[in-house]
């Protein structure tokens, strides 16, 4: 089956050669090709060119793009889109003015979805979830990440990991799998966080990996959750596993996480709102990607992770939504690059690098998907007409989507 698109006004991050992560200056550039054109076959990116050239082929489906954009599908590495019910009511506390920290406290937050979802049967939990995944698709999101860790115990950890499997099944979007058990201190454990963590190692790591139920190991290294040696700890069984790192750090407070990270070549390091001087110098020549969370800052008024800064000192920078029912109730990635360049003042162009290319990186695929670039998967979003792409990010609140392909089919 072959699918070209023809008239397309602007056709957005275009790389001949495959290129993996954007570093710092090189996230300023967003290589486009004006009038163009673009053929996929059997679900992959087959060629493009300029409608100067067009050559001429037989028997394709075609799909006039006029005075539209075609672009690589937003990549959303970091999500917890398996939740059961919502946290509303915490949103009301939290206008009423208790923190997020003292909610928290009290045993709302994580632990209060953690009851929720214990309670909730994996049907039910897989039918909310998959509104969710749908929700997301259709507002571009044509790669996912998504976590554990509203579970809490072995049975509810796995129904968590088997509904994301489940997904990954039903679903053509590309999914990843976290192991997030370390998201929380269940409260049956809260004078014996040491216990918790033997039972996460030793009984529901095995089991996952055993069922091949996850890819990578998450952990929430905060004060009040994780410190840096339980990241330590957990991270170090995860190799055992071959699950790599993709860590929860520096959202309220820098205590070291990220350190601890890259000294287990973490994917990525994820939050960052508060970032101080060594924290730049540890992920300076590291393999690792931090990611920012926008829309994460903007629900719960919290710092916005210092994009300028990170960018400017040469690192690379990926943006994700952190889809989840307690600090963010939206997977909207659009917002996501909007908020990335209102409120961090990324620009159009590295905030788009940061959602596609670089947000490849942090969910491991950018061999295969985030640019157009001969071979990757024909992931798309075709946008409706908009005057030219800077627009996408200005008209906040906006989606401005036409139509969303994944493997060369229309969703
Ligand atoms: O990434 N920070 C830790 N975990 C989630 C939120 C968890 C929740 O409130 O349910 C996050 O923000
Ligand atoms: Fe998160």
């Amino acid at each position: 089956m072959k699918l070209l698109f023809t008239n397309i006004r602007q056709l957005l991050q275009v790389r001949e050669t495959n290129v993996t992560r954007l570093n710092g200056s090189e996230m300023k550039e967003l290589p486009t090709l004006e009038n163009a054109w673009l053929l996929c076959e059997d679900g992959r990116i087959a060629d493009f060119g300029s409608m100067e050239n067009i050559p001429s082929f037989e028997d394709v489906e075609q799909v006039d793009a006029s005075g539209k954009i075609l672009m690589p599908g937003w990549i959303d590495s970091h999500t917890h889109l398996v939740y059961a019910g919502n946290r509303e009511q915490e949103f009301v506390d939290r206008i009423n003015g208790l923190t997020y920290e003292e909610i928290a406290n009290k045993g709302g937050g994580i632990l209060n979805s953690a009851k929720k979802l214990q309670e909730t049967s994996a049907e039910d939990l897989y039918v909310q979830s998959a509104r969710r995944l749908e929700e997301v698709m259709k507002m571009g999101t044509t790669a996912i990440e998504i976590k554990s860790g509203y579970g809490l115990t072995t049975e509810a950890e796995l129904k968590m990991l088997k509904v994301i499997k489940r997904l990954k099944e039903n679903y053509p979007i590309e999914i990843k799998a976290t192991f997030l058990g370390a998201h929380a201190v269940p409260k049956e454990y809260k004078d014996n966080k040491d216990a918790y963590l033997d039972l996460l190692i030793d009984e529901m790591m095995p089991k996952i990996a055993q069922e091949g139920l996850a890819d990578y190991v998450d952990i929430f290294c905060e004060k009040g959750y994780f410190t840096v040696e339980d990241t330590h700890k957990v991270l170090a069984a995860g190799e055992k596993y071959n699950l790599t790192p993709k860590i929860h750090v520096n959202q309220f407070n820098s205590i070291g996480g990220i350190k601890a990270g890259v000294e287990h070549k973490a994917l990525s390091v994820d939050h960052l709102e508060v970032m101080e001087p060594e924290d730049f110098e540890v992920l300076k020549g590291s393999d690792t990607m931090p990611v920012a969370l926008p829309s994460c800052s903007l629900f719960l008024t919290i710092p916005y992770t210092p994009a300028r800064e990170i960018i400017d000192s040469g690192l690379p920078l990926a943006l994700a939504t952190d889809y989840n029912p307690g600090s963010t109730p939206s997977g909207n990635m659009n917002l996501v690059v909007s908020l990335a360049c209102i409120k961090m003042k990324m620009n159009p162009e590295e905030a788009i690098n940061a959602a596609t290319i670089n947000a490849a990186y942090a969910m491991g695929i950018s061999d295969t998907h985030g640019s157009i670039t001969k071979g990757k998967a024909a992931n798309f979003i075709l946008t409706e007409k908009v005057p030219s792409y800077g627009f996408l990010p200005y008209s906040f609140g906006a989606n401005h989507i036409d139509s969303v392909y994944i493997n060369g089919k229309k969703i």
